[in-house]
């Protein structure tokens, strides 16, 4: 079988209700922390993709059972002493940036060697960005010209530091975060605004953290070498998946989608922010707040009149897995749509935002850049009817779903490559998108 799908007709008119697969950064989260508390964590609604399943098998490399029941994973955690270091340990991470760079703090007091590596896409990543906080707590550390693979020796005189994040990511700070956990005494982080999950799990497990604004910055304190307890958890829908339905729903005629359960955390919740400022008329109803975490149903209808946004650039660390479908939003909204500081994008999966341009441009869209802003020309009229291929994307499972969701809406007939990426993050992708009535090959 090819591994590519063929799209030649856009999407008829739906009225559907759906539930997105469970929140990626939330599971590897989960994963992590359960393998880390004292006795067993039960955890509903784990995503089961690609990335997840590379933490599950890192964990269990590590010592640390697991076992899947009907419906739940029941992860059998041993504390923070509790990883089984010796015999040269090798871990996969696979495609996930988040797994290879999260575990690398919990395992700064690792009492042997351990090798981390990934696939072709990660071993481009720069993993600098978090060794070199690490080797500030002590622990040697070294890797293949900044990148994978990297080889960690945890240390016993574990040192706390004080750590400035600038870039705006989530993962560099729930690296450190992780390392303070082990770390005696206070580690001080001064963190650009990114996603809080970490900090949200550390306040429920009663981890010492003190967190305090100032609207662009965190300052979080950790008091480490707190033992917690294991946990029972429900993992929210994923609003990086559900944003593909939203743009697929907003540029579709006259359908209408409810999706169930979201996981709308203030640093998540960018992609409704932006496309409602274009003109969208996403309502978010039935909130509720689960373990600091807010959750609801998100509601959204197609709308015909979208208007170009001037997209402040703190905005784009609560949208920065979403820019490639906000794009397609700008394509077929009314004006120039402007984008500032996106550099970020291309330090992803694949380098997100060299390939959205040359995407926009190859559906006759002008983009101009300048380092890393661009101005969008939008085009309301954009209806496509010839042959486009899209491939050589890294296998990218965000640039795929993408690509499929431009397909479905502006016409044309189109063949894209590597449709098995969408295990990385959402399997459950091809099962949805058949139910609201899309037809691919
Ligand atoms: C993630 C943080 C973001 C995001 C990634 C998941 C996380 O990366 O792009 O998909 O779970 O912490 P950065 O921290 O590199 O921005």
């Amino acid at each position: 079988m090819k591994n590519e799908v063929l799209i030649t007709s856009i999407i008829k008119n739906f009225n559907k209700k759906i539930r997105v697969s469970g929140d990626k950064s939330i599971s590897i989260r989960c994963v992590l922390l359960a393998s880390q508390a004292i006795g067993k964590s039960k955890i509903y609604n784990l995503l089961e993709s690609e990335d997840v399943i590379s933490a599950l098998k890192c964990i269990k490399k590590l010592g640390i059972n697991y076992k899947k029941n009907t419906n739940f994973y029941e992860i059998e955690g041993l504390g923070l002493e509790g990883y089984k270091t010796e015999g040269n340990i090798k871990l996969d991470a696979g495609n996930s940036g988040t797994l290879a760079r999260l575990i690398l703090g919990l395992l700064v007091n690792s009492k042997h060697k351990i090798k981390i590596s990934g696939d072709k896409s990660l071993s481009k990543r720069d993993f600098s960005r978090v060794t070199e906080p690490l080797k500030e707590f002590g622990v040697r550390i070294t890797s293949k010209k900044k990148m994978l693979p990297v080889e960690i020796a945890g240390s016993n005189f574990l040192r706390p530091i004080k750590y400035i994040e600038k870039l705006g990511s989530a993962q560099c700070k729930s690296t450190v975060m992780l390392a303070a956990i082990k770390t005696p005494g206070i580690t001080k982080i001064k963190a650009l605004k990114s996603r809080n999950h970490t900090e949200l799990f550390f306040k429920n497990l009663k981890i010492p953290i003190k967190i305090v604004s100032n609207g662009k910055f965190d300052f979080i304190d950790i008091e480490g070498q707190y033992n917690y307890s294991g946990f029972t958890y429900k993992v929210p829908g994923d609003i990086s998946s559900a944003s593909f339905f939203l743009v697929l729903t907003l540029l579709s005629k006259n359908s209408k989608l409810l999706i169930k359960g979201v996981n709308i955390n203030k640093s998540r919740l960018g992609i409704v922010k932006i496309l409602n400022r274009m003109n969208a008329n996403i309502i978010l109803k039935n909130k509720k707040i689960y373990k600091g975490e807010a959750i609801s149903d998100i509601l959204v209808n197609s709308k015909k009149n979208l208007k170009a946004i001037k997209c402040p650039a703190s905005f784009n660390s609560s949208a920065i897995d979403e820019f490639l479908v906000i794009f397609l939003v700008a394509a077929k909204a009314k004006g120039i749509s402007t984008f500032k500081n996106l550099g970020e994008l291309n330090k992803k999966e694949s380098p997100r935002l060299e390939i959205g341009i040359s995407f926009l441009k190859k559906i006759g869209i002008k983009v101009v850049r300048k380092g890393n802003d661009i101005n969008i020309y939008g085009n309301p009229s954009l209806n496509l009817s010839g042959n486009y291929t899209v491939k050589n994307f890294k296998k990218d499972h965000r640039v795929f779903m993408m690509s499929c969701i431009a397909a479905l809406t502006l016409g044309g007939n189109w063949k894209i490559n590597d449709k098995d990426s969408v295990k990385t993050s959402f399997p459950e992708f091809f099962n949805i998108i058949n139910q609201l009535g899309a037809k691919l090959y």
